[in-house]
Formats: structure tokens, C-alpha cells, sequence
């Protein structure tokens, strides 16, 4: 039996902990509202809210309730758009009905959950970008997004005069969320929560998992570690950073000692999917799908990450990153085994660390080609090299030989040229959909030298490269 808080209702439910939370909300809470677009992530239309306890707080998160199993929000606050109902419209509704923010209405309850994210948690330091890119995982097919855009500056404009001492009494009392919230965070404490953690095949966020398998979930055995609490954590300590397996995207984003030691850190991660996606994502979940263009797996293997795995048994044993893939999706990894923590050593001073992507669109898509690369330097010599990129090889590629070239060396454009015509030797593109493998080299290429301009602008110059 899983129990949740759905709304302002206690829910307990004997269905399979795999069942999709969209089909939960609408085929057995008879919950409408949410609608169902694509099931894969992409739309928004199905975006709920979740609720966790914190302490004595809730802590809120935009989710996509067509990837998240029931499993995954035992002991929690689901929040559809009828829980966000007031007697009248609440605030984010009145700001989008005001400025024409819905036409057709479909991925209107989607937006709306996702500014109501947004309301609950904007700091005084919330601008405008952020309440855009809070809808960043919301796709509107009729309104063209100005007037959505206009909704949310009226939202942010009025949220300036927010209580951060008292936020969620002064959101009750402005009407952005109704007055059941003042009692979540009892009934939270009042529920029984279950550690469901049942089969063999790991599950993160399932944000892979129900797009390549949906119909699969209730019989692939799966084991639920997003919520494992040792799996859950990041450390900092003797400069080494040790990342639990079932960190998501966002609080990985938003770690504070990794923006501090990486400088781009946070924008690297925001070109990764949506929020909502970015939400529920976990590391482990990239590096295990074995995709050949996982960005957080590209930015690992820059940073020679290490991995930890354990058997069912408890056995224990770690390996670098770049050794774990074998070929297209195959990995170094027996049944039942789990990734419990990644760790690398954070950048010291005078290291250089740089992410590249291009895809057909700047925000929510995939890479046609990712590139990163960790640059420890002794003035101009390069101490030690670490490059990787995807989609130019049938694994997130470790560049082997590209990195050795260049330790050693003074950074020059002589050498920067030099060791891109040992990284062509080690990349093999196909064409697919995401490009031919001509055009797939020359991006290779571009993002190659790209680091180099990025990191070193004064030596290195476009010019001297092209
Ligand atoms: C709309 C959308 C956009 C996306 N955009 C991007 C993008 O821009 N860049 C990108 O890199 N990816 C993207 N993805 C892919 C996906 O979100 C990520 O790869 C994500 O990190 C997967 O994590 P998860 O926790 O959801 O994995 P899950 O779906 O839960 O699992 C994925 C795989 O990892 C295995 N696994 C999970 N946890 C463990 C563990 N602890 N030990 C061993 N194996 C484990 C599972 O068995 C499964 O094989 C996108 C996905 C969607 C739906
Ligand atoms: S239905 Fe499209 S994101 Fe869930
Ligand atoms: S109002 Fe029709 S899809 Fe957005």
C-alpha cells in the first residue's frame, strides 16, 4: 500500500508501485485536470507539483507525472491543479486569463502548476528569466508564449512583496495556493511512509526508464532508490566531491560548492532537459542508461569521475568511469549491481573545466554532440588533460589519446590543432537522425577548439585555428 497526500486528502493505493502518478490522477483519483500529451516528458501538459517533507517545511518541485512511479512519492504531496484551485481563480490563473496567456486551454493547468512551482519557491533575488524558465518544460501549441511571458512578469512583479519569513501563509494569503497548504507539512508528518524498494532492475527517476519501456514497467522487477537516503547526498570534503546515485539534475545544478569550484557549473546543467525533468533525473540514471550523448556522463568522465557499485549481496567495489562502458549500451555492471556514489577530485586552483553541446534547439533536447574537457595547468603548461565526448562513438567517449597529447604542452593554437587530429582519429559518428557523421565531425571539432577560445582567450585566438 502506498500512501500520499493527494491535494488535501490522505490517498493510500494497493496499485502496482510502477503505475504511472498521471494514470493514478486521472483513471482512479478521477483527477482531469492534468492532461495526458505526450508521455514522454517533452509537453508538460501532465506537470503536477511534489511536495516533500523537510524538517517542519515542505519543499516543492515541478514534476512530470508521466515518468514518476507511484513508488516514487510515497509518504508525499501530490498537487494537481484542482488542489490549486481557489473559490475564484488563484494568482497565477488571473495573470495568465489576464494577459491571454490560454487559448485552446490544454497545457493550461501544466502552466500553472509550473508558475505555482515558481511562486512558492522565489527568493528575493527571483528576475524575470527565472519565472520563464520555470515553464521551461511547458509546450503551448496556440498562444505563441508572449502573453505567457507577460502572466509571469505580472506573477514576479506581485511576488516581490513576498513574507520569506512566513512564505507559504503570505502565498495563502495573496491567493497563489489555498489555505489546506498552511496544514501539509502534519499530515505529512501523520503518514507512514514505505521504503519500497522491490525488484532488481534499479529505477532513479524513471525519466529513461517510461520512455523506453512504459508498457514494460510492471514487469521489469524494478528496485525504487530515488529515495534511498544514503543514496541522496553530495559531499565536499578534502577536495573530493562524492555524489549519491540518486542526486537529481537539479540539486546537482544547484549545489553550492560545485558552482563555487566550477565556474558555468549551473548553466552547463541548465542546457540539460526541462526543470520539471531536471527535477526527478538522477545521476545515476545518466551514467547507467549508457546513452552516447548523456551530458552529466560527458561532464563525469571530463573530471574522471569514479563510480561505486554494490551487489545485492553488499559486496562493494569502485572503477573509473571511463572503464564502465563496454560497447552500445553494455556496461561493466552485473545484474543487481547498483551505482551507489560517484566521486571525483573538485578542480583545484588553476584548473580549467568546460561543456559544449549543440542540438537542434538550445533547451529540452538532446545533443547531436556534447564535449567536455579538464585543463590543470602550471602557468601556460598543461599538467594533466581530461576530454570526453558524445555522440561520436557508440559510448560517451573518454578521449584516451586526444588527452595525453596535450599534457605535457604549453597551450598554443599549434598544439590545440595538433591534438584535434588525434581526437578525429578516436571518434567514429554514424549518421542518424541527430545528423550525418560528416557533420557530427565537424562538430567535434568546433566544440574542441571551442574550450580552447572559451578558457583561453588570450593565447588562443579563432583565427589561428580555422
Ligand atoms: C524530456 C526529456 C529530456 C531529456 N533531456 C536530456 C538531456 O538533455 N541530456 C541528457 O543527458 N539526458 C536527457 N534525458 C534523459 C534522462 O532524463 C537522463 O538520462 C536522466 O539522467 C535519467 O535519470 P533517471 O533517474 O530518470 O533514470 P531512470 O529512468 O530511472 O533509469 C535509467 C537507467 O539507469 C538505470 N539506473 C538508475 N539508477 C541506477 C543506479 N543507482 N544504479 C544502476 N543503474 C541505475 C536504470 O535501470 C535504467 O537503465 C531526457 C529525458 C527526457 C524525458
Ligand atoms: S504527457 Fe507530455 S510531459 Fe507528460
Ligand atoms: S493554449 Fe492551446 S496549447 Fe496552449
Amino acid at each position: 500500500m502506498i500512501s500520499f497526500l493527494l491535494n488535501d486528502r490522505i490517498t493510500d493505493t494497493p496499485l502496482p508501485p510502477s503505475t504511472t502518478l498521471l494514470d493514478f490522477i486521472r483513471y482512479e483519483a478521477d483527477l482531469r485536470g492534468t492532461k495526458i500529451g505526450c508521455r514522454e516528458g517533452d509537453c508538460g501538459a501532465c506537470t503536477v507539483l511534489i511536495g516533500t517533507l523537510n524538517g517542519n517545511d515542505v519543499k516543492y518541485k515541478s514534476v512530470t507525472s508521466c515518468l514518476t512511479p507511484l513508488a516514487n512519492i510515497s509518504g508525499k504531496h501530490v498537487v494537481t491543479v484542482e488542489g490549486l484551485n481557489h473559490e475564484g481563480l488563484n494568482f497565477v490563473q488571473r495573470a495568465l486569463v489576464n494577459n491571454s496567456g490560454t487559448q485552446c486551454g490544454f497545457c493550461t493547468p501544466g502552466f500553472v502548476t509550473s508558475l505555482c512551482a515558481f511562486a512558492i519557491n522565489s527568493t528575493e533575488g527571483s528576475v524575470p528569466e527565472d519565472a520563464v524558465s520555470s515553464v521551461d518544460g511547458n509546450i503551448c501549441r496556440c498562444t505563441g508564449y508572449k502573453s505567457i511571458e507577460r502572466a509571469a512578469a505580472d506573477i514576479l512583479e506581485r511576488l516581490k512583496l513576498k513574507d520569506h519569513a512566513h512564505p507559504i501563509r503570505w502565498l495563502v494569503e495573496n491567493e497563489f495556493i489555498p489555505e489546506y497548504f498552511l496544514n501539509v507539512s502534519g499530515k505529512l508528518k501523520s503518514l507512514s511512509r514505505n521504503d519500497i524498494i522491490s525488484g532488481r532492475v534499479p529505477a532513479g527517476g524513471g525519466t529513461d526508464l517510461y520512455v523506453q519501456k512504459p508498457d514494460d514497467a510492471e514487469h521489469l522487477g524494478l528496485m525504487y532508490l530515488a529515495d534511498v537516503e544514503d543514496l541522496r547526498n553530495i559531499t565536499i570534503r578534502d577536495g573530493i566531491c562524492s555524489i549519491g546515485a540518486s542526486v537529481t539534475m537539479t540539486e546537482l545544478m544547484d549545489n553550492a560548492g560545485l558552482k563555487n569550484a566550477i565556474p558555468g557549473w549551473h548553466s552547463f546543467i541548465k542546457l540539460i532537459a526541462s526543470t520539471p525533468v531536471r527535477n526527478i533525473a538522477t545521476v545515476a540514471g545518466n551514467i547507467a542508461n549508457a546513452s552516447p550523448i548523456g551530458d552529466i556522463t560527458i561532464m563525469l568522465l571530463a573530471l574522471d569521475a569514479v563510480i561505486t557499485l554494490r551487489d545485492d549481496s553488499g559486496t562493494v567495489r569502485t572503477l573509473p568511469l571511463k572503464d564502465f562502458y563496454k560497447g552500445y549500451k553494455q556496461l561493466n555492471k552485473k545484474v543487481g549491481e547498483i551505482i551507489t556514489r560517484v566521486e571525483f577530485h573538485l578542480p583545484p586552483h588553476n584548473t580549467f573545466f568546460n561543456f559544449e553541446k549543440v542540438s537542434k534547439r538550445k533547451y529540452l533536447d538532446i545533443a547531436s554532440v556534447n564535449s567536455a574537457i579538464c585543463l590543470h595547468t602550471d602557468g601556460d603548461v598543461i599538467v594533466s588533460a581530461h576530454c570526453s565526448a558524445g555522440g561520436v562513438s557508440p559510448i560517451p567517449l573518454y578521449l584516451k589519446e586526444t588527452s595525453s597529447s596535450l599534457t605535457g604542452k604549453r597551450v598554443t593554437s599549434e598544439l590545440v590543432k595538433h591534438a584535434f587530429g588525434i581526437l578525429s582519429d578516436e571518434i567514429s559518428p554514424i549518421s542518424d537522425a541527430r545528423g550525418s557523421s560528416g557533420y557530427k565531425r565537424l562538430l567535434a571539432r568546433q566544440l574542441f577548439f571551442s574550450h580552447f577560445i572559451t578558457l583561453f582567450p588570450e593565447q588562443i585566438k579563432m583565427n589561428e585555428l580555422i
